[in-house]
């Protein structure tokens, strides 16, 4: 399995009340799956979606990726787990507004340590792979929206993980920009990556996915395939 979590839960204590964002969740992702977790706001997608990159640690179960059971590992194993294993994109772009798009994609390679000439190398191809080689020079204010979207697409890639974790990766797109972004993850799934993609809508879901699941109050309430 890419993927595994056994029971996995997150409370918050907020006062008196007890929240529970994700409550009971066991799920499973072969390798190569294209998942979307569907469902409302509040309903627990990015607690579980973040617990999953190892982000954050549950209140009890357990998550295994790649087979590795994350409870195991220290503070320092999660970050290179993360940096080597787990390629993740947000809603907000979280790119560094005073680095080149460039620059923004080599970071996770500098702080992994690469060498500087495979750093250029794997720059390039992640670039490439979503296409904006023509945009290397510029600043994220420079760049459109979607534009910013695929440099933080390839800064996600650039370590070769094999799984994307994607947090409503087209929530602060339009439409047609959006397309084009679900497309470019119907790509690079299809060269084998595992990509687990949270959205609230329903037929970005069918048309992308390959499965999917259903979140409301914290469970998964449907575990199926698309149409
Ligand atoms: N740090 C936190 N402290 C307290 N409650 C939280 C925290 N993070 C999330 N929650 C609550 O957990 C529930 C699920 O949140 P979230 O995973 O962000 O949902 P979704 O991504 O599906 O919109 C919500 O009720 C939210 O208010
Ligand atoms: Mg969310």
């Amino acid at each position: 399995m890419a993927i595994r979590t056994e029971r996995v839960a997150r409370h918050y204590q907020m006062g008196d009340g007890l929240v529970r964002a994700v409550d009971d969740v066991t799920i499973e992702v072969r390798p190569g799956e294209f998942v979307a977790l569907l469902g409302s706001s509040g309903s627990g997608k990015s607690t579980l979606l973040n617990l999953i990159a190892g982000l954050d640690r549950p209140t009890s179960g357990a998550i295994f990726a790649q087979d590795r059971n994350l409870a195991e590992m220290s503070s320092e194993d999660l970050a290179a787990h993360r940096s080597h294993t787990i390629g993740i994109v947000f809603q907000a772009f979280n790119l560094l507004p005073r680095m080149t798009l460039e620059e923004n994609v080599e970071l996770p390679l500098r702080l992994a340590e690469v060498s500087r000439q495979e750093r250029m190398a794997r720059v390039r191809e992640a670039i490439e792979r979503v296409r904006l080689t023509a945009r290397l020079s510029h600043r994220p204010g420079e760049l459109s929206g979607g534009e910013q979207q695929r440099t933080a697409l390839a800064r996600a890639l650039v370590n070769r993980p094999s799984i994307l974790l994607a947090d409503e990766p087209t929530g602060n797109l339009d439409s047609a920009t959006g397309e084009e972004i679900m497309r470019l993850l119907g790509e690079i799934n299809q060269t084998g990556m595992t990509i687990v993609m949270v959205t609230h809508e329903r037929p970005c879901a069918e048309r992308f996915a390959n499965r999917i699941l259903v979140m409301s109050d914290g469970k998964i309430v449907s575990d199926g395939g698309t149409a």
